[in-house]
């Protein structure tokens, strides 16, 4: 794969032996190994390597994702990293799963939804991602594996999947609920503490992108500001 840009746009480009075809016109497959290339139309790009992050902003998405954000939150909150053991449900189009593929030891990700599903694993081949198993279940259910080191909900009723998932869950690990309204919150609270869970926090990361352009130097006017909060639950 490459990946081509210039000031203003951004491809991936996922066949490198194939010209490639943009609105800036066509750059040949022969151009496509050198560090720039100009289209028929004149237009320059440079030709990069794309990392895991550049495939993974060209994602399909069909279930919201979660954010980059949140990501980096539940990771440096959690402590996960290349020795960690992770489930998550619902898989949905496979953003998190595949994050935390790419810094775990092993993922597993239970969905729904047969439709979901598929993106998701589309997602993953895209990225080459080999240690994310993909189940389809209810975790409400049932989860066959055990021992996780940390479980992220990400489902409308994650409550009703506290039971299940301490079962699951390694005596120290965490339950990370994505929850995009308090309500939720508030019910996860509380079912935790039928669950003997501990209950650590509650956080809303806020990120706000600004815009830098010579001396207009601002806040982006528009962006979306909320996405979830996120509970952080401990088996102790
Ligand atoms: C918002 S999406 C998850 C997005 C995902 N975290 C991502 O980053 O791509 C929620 C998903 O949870 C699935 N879901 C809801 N309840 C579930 C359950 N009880 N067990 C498994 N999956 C469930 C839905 O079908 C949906 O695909």
């Amino acid at each position: 794969m490459k990946l081509i840009l210039n000031n203003e746009n951004q491809y991936l480009v996922k066949d490198p032996s194939k010209d490639f075809h943009c609105s800036d016109g066509l750059i040949k497959a022969e151009e496509l190994s050198k560090a720039k290339a100009e289209t028929n139309k004149g237009v320059v790009y440079s030709i990069i390597d794309p990392t895991f992050s550049d495939i993974y902003a060209k994602m399909k998405r069909q279930a919201q994702i979660i954010t980059l954000k949140d990501i980096g939150t539940i990771i440096s909150e959690t402590g996960i990293g290349k020795d960690s053991k992770v489930l998550d449900a619902g898989s949905g189009s496979g953003a998190l799963c595949c994050f935390l593929a790419n810094i775990c030891k092993k993922v597993i990700s239970y969905e729904l939804r047969e439709d979901h599903q598929k993106v998701a694993m589309h997602n993953k081949d895209l990225l080459g991602i080999k240690n994310l198993t993909l189940k389809s279940g209810d975790i409400r259910e049932k989860i066959a594996e055990k021992d996780f080191d940390v479980i992220i909900l990400d489902m409308p009723d994650p409550w009703n999947a506290l039971k299940t998932t301490k079962a699951a869950l390694k005596r120290g690990g965490y339950i990370v609920v994505y929850s995009p309204t308090i309500p939720q919150v508030m019910d996860v609270q509380m079912h935790a503490k039928d669950h003997d869970l501990l209950f650590v926090k509650t956080l809303e990361n806020i990120q706000r992108p600004w815009e830098i352009n010579d001396r207009k130097v601002r806040p982006v006017s528009s962006y979306i500001n909320h996405t979830a909060f996120l509970t952080f639950l401990r088996k102790i």
